[in-house]
Formats: structure tokens, C-alpha cells, sequence
């Protein structure tokens, strides 16, 4: 099997691992209505500043977020330290616009950091390239101010390069102030309209960016939203179909997924996903070499939304049993073909395959070329033993009789669905 060219950051114990918690938190937490409130409602610097006057997390607690996290499986996080609002969570010296000037008066990333860190999970930094708030940061078309044509003329006066200073001093900030940093995660790039040239790597000047990344914490895992490609590829909000590949080469890559469709806290929304359909999405990640990051937007009060805490706590349980099939594994060889409904992930140091049933079938599943090489098998939950069935006599065989010999191997399940959210039956390669 073909596997990723080594890049620069240090991605094996992110392949490892593949499951994050992502945490979208800013003042957009207040009016509780998405991150991009400011562009949905286009919503001005002064509007806006009632939610920077009113910021007063007092629940705020990022112990509870770690414990949250770990006891889901959760291996790594990544925060955003600013989003497209432009308000920083960290003690910034290069903007009045962060959290210690808020009612609530301090830090909330340091916190998060020493929280995260002393359970155990990677440190990844979210950092938004768009800034609505910054007076340099020309306006666009996917600006809040977008339809002014006044502010539009205005902005013609603006620097973006000044801008673009500060986004590289912020960053600085960031690889510097907070020990060692796993993952920067740039959000986003970009593409022209008809009245708006865009902004990309060279609006960004991402080659630079990178050079000063690279010699501030040179193992960092990139992401490849400065338009450059780094170590890891970002789909958002879907499930690729296979392995992401670039030029015909697999790549790492991290599908990005919200609980409910926004990623800041969103109190009126209501397309919650079931803890199956996110574990089938974490699985389905794996399954093609993949990992997934999960987000949750915490209130303004600082608190996961008890939705949130639902999701991550029905995750944890099924973890709590489940990940032998999540640790450590990746795409099963191609010779293993999935039934319907199934997806397989496979442990290449440990060799066992472990496949997930989606739906639950009536007594039998069937692999088709698996015969000859798997030796043993048991439902990965309560390690109970599978029988397979091209070992048993011949006599036992009955109607089946014809597949004794052939290259199919029949799995004899229970007719009750173990209780366990996806289950999984891990089989033992000879
Ligand atoms: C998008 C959105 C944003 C979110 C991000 C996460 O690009 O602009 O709100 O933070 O995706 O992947």
C-alpha cells in the first residue's frame, strides 16, 4: 500500500492517535448564533464591541474540558486562539482586542494549555488569517462590511501588509509564549470575486510564515490553509470518499467535523448529531487513513453545552472499549474487501483487522479472500469468540456446504446486536 511522503512537522503520533477535540471559542459564544455572525448579520467594529463589553466566562474551567476530552478518546486539541471576529484569547502585546480587557480580565488560553497539557493531549493552535477586526484588514467580499460602498472605498486606503505584520507577530507570540506547540492550524485563503483580487500565500507572505514556523518550532504540524501544502490536508463538514490523495499521492489528512453545524456555540440549532453517527464518521476517517477532529463551541459561560457533554461522554464509552480499532490504525490492506454497511481499519504492528458493522445482520457476515489468513476473531467488546466457519466440520456446514473450500469466510454472529454503539469484531491475521 502506498503510504504518505514524509514532510516536515512530525505527524506519526498525530496518525497515531486520530482523534481531536476542536474548540471554537471567541465573543461570537454571546450572541450564540455562529462564528460568522459578523458576516451573516454584517455587523460593524462598534456593534460588535457589546459582546467584548459583556465577555465574562465565570463558569470557565478548562480542567473540566481536558477531563471531558480525555475520557472521549480524545488524543489531541486544537483552540482558536483568534477567529475571523479578530479577538485574541491570549494576553496578545500586539492588540488591546483579547480577553484580559474583557470583564473577565484574564488569559483563557494559557489556562487551556496547562489543562490540556497536564492530561495528556498535543497542543494545536487555531489561528484565523482572516481579521474583521483589524483596521489594516482590507474588506472583501466576505467581509461584515462587504455591501458599504463607503467602507469599501475606505479600505482602499488600508495596508493589508501592515496587517499582515501583525498576523506574523501574533504567530511569533504563539510558537513562543506557550512551550511546545503540535499543530497550527491557519484558517483560511481566499479565491478572487469580481471586485475583490482575494488573499492567498502571497497576501499571507506563507513562504516567510512558514520559514519563521519552521525555525520557531521546526517538528509543528502545518495545515494547508495558507495555500501552501504542509503535513496535514483539511477537508471540512464531509467525509472524503477514500484516502485524500494530492497528484495521485496519499496524504495525511484531517477531516474537521461539527456536533451540530456550527462551530461556535449555536443555542437554537438543532441538527445535533447521534453519538453512532459520529463514531461511523470517526471510524470512516480511519478507515481511510485518516483522523478526525470534533468540535465543540463552549457557552458563554464557559461551560460544553450539555448536548456537547452527551456527545463526547456516548463517545467515551464506546472508546472506553473500542479503540484498539482507532489507535494505531489506518486503511486495511486492499485484498480485504468490506461488506455492506462496514468499514474496516487494520493495526499494521499489531496485524488484526477490525471490522465495524454498521447495521447488524442476521447471523452470518461473509469476507470475501480472507480465508486463508485470519486465524481467530471475537467481538471486540466483551471479547467474546466469532466463530468462523469455513474451520468448523464440514457437517455443521449444512446449506452452506458449497462455501467450505472457496476463498469466503463466514463469520457466525449472535442474533442480538451486542449493546455497543458501532460493533466491532477484531480478527487475528495468522
Ligand atoms: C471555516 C470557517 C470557520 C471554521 C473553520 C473550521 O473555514 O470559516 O468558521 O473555523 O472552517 O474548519
Amino acid at each position: 500500500m502506498l503510504l504518505p511522503d514524509k514532510t516536515d512537522g512530525d505527524t506519526e503520533w498525530f496518525t497515531n492517535d486520530r482523534f481531536g477535540l476542536f474548540i471554537h471559542w471567541g465573543l461570537y459564544a454571546l450572541p450564540a448564533r455562529h462564528e460568522w455572525v459578523r458576516h451573516n448579520e454584517r455587523i460593524s467594529n462598534d456593534e460588535y464591541q457589546k459582546y467584548f463589553n459583556h465577555f465574562d466566562p465565570d463558569l470557565y474551567d478548562p480542567c473540566l474540558w481536558a477531563e471531558a476530552a480525555s475520557n472521549a478518546g480524545m488524543k489531541y486539541f486544537v483552540v482558536t486562539t483568534k477567529h475571523h471576529e479578530g479577538f485574541s484569547l491570549w494576553d496578545t502585546k500586539l492588540s488591546e482586542y483579547n480577553a484580559t480587557n474583557t470583564p473577565y480580565g484574564k488569559d483563557l488560553l494559557r489556562p487551556t494549555v496547562d489543562a490540556f497539557r497536564a492530561k495528556g493531549l498535543k497542543v494545536g493552535f487555531y489561528y484565523s488569517l482572516l481579521d474583521w477586526y483589524h483596521p489594516e484588514y482590507t474588506i472583501d467580499h466576505i467581509h461584515p462590511l462587504r455591501d458599504e460602498l463607503a467602507a469599501r472605498e475606505q479600505s482602499k486606503e488600508r495596508d493589508l501588509s501592515k496587517y499582515v505584520d501583525f498576523l506574523h507577530g501574533q504567530t511569533r507570540e504563539l510558537l513562543t509564549q506557550f512551550g511546545k506547540v503540535d499543530i497550527l492550524w491557519y484558517d483560511f485563503s481566499i479565491s478572487a470575486n469580481e471586485w475583490h483580487e482575494g488573499k492567498g500565500k502571497n497576501e499571507w507572505r506563507g513562504e516567510d510564515l512558514i520559514k519563521l514556523i519552521r525555525s520557531l518550532q521546526p517538528k509543528i504540524i502545518l495545515n494547508d490553509r495558507l495555500e501552501i501544502d504542509q503535513d496535514v490536508k483539511t477537508p471540512e463538514q464531509f467525509q472524503p470518499r477514500e484516502w485524500v490523495q494530492i497528484d495521485g499521492k496519499p496524504v495525511v489528512w484531517e477531516a474537521c467535523q461539527t456536533l451540530s453545524g456550527s462551530w461556535g456555540y449555536h443555542r437554537d440549532e438543532e441538527s445535533w448529531k447521534s453519538v453512532d453517527m459520529l463514531l461511523q464518521m470517526l471510524i470512516d476517517s480511519v478507515s481511510k487513513g485518516g483522523n478526525m477532529l470534533l468540535n465543540v463551541g463552549p457557552t458563554g459561560r464557559g461551560e460544553f453545552d450539555y448536548r456537547a457533554l452527551e456527545r463526547l461522554q456516548g463517545i467515551g464509552e464506546w472508546m472506553k472499549r473500542h479503540q484498539r480499532s482507532i489507535y494505531g490504525c489506518t486503511q486495511a490492506p486492499e485484498e480485504y474487501i468490506a461488506p455492506p454497511d462496514t468499514r474496516f481499519t487494520f493495526n499494521p504492528k499489531t496485524k488484526r483487522l477490525y471490522l465495524h458493522l454498521y447495521s447488524w445482520p442476521y447471523r452470518h457476515v461473509h469476507l470475501e479472500g480472507a480465508a486463508a489468513k485470519i486465524e481467530y476473531a471475537q467481538l471486540l467488546n466483551d471479547a467474546s469468540e466469532i466463530k468462523l466457519l469455513s474451520k468448523i466440520p464440514e457437517a455443521e456446514y449444512g446449506a452452506m456446504k458449497e462455501v467450505r473450500h472457496s476463498t469466503l469466510l463466514t463469520l457466525e454472529i449472535p442474533v442480538k446486536k451486542p449493546n455497543s454503539a458501532v460493533p466491532v469484531i477484531e480478527l487475528f491475521l495468522k
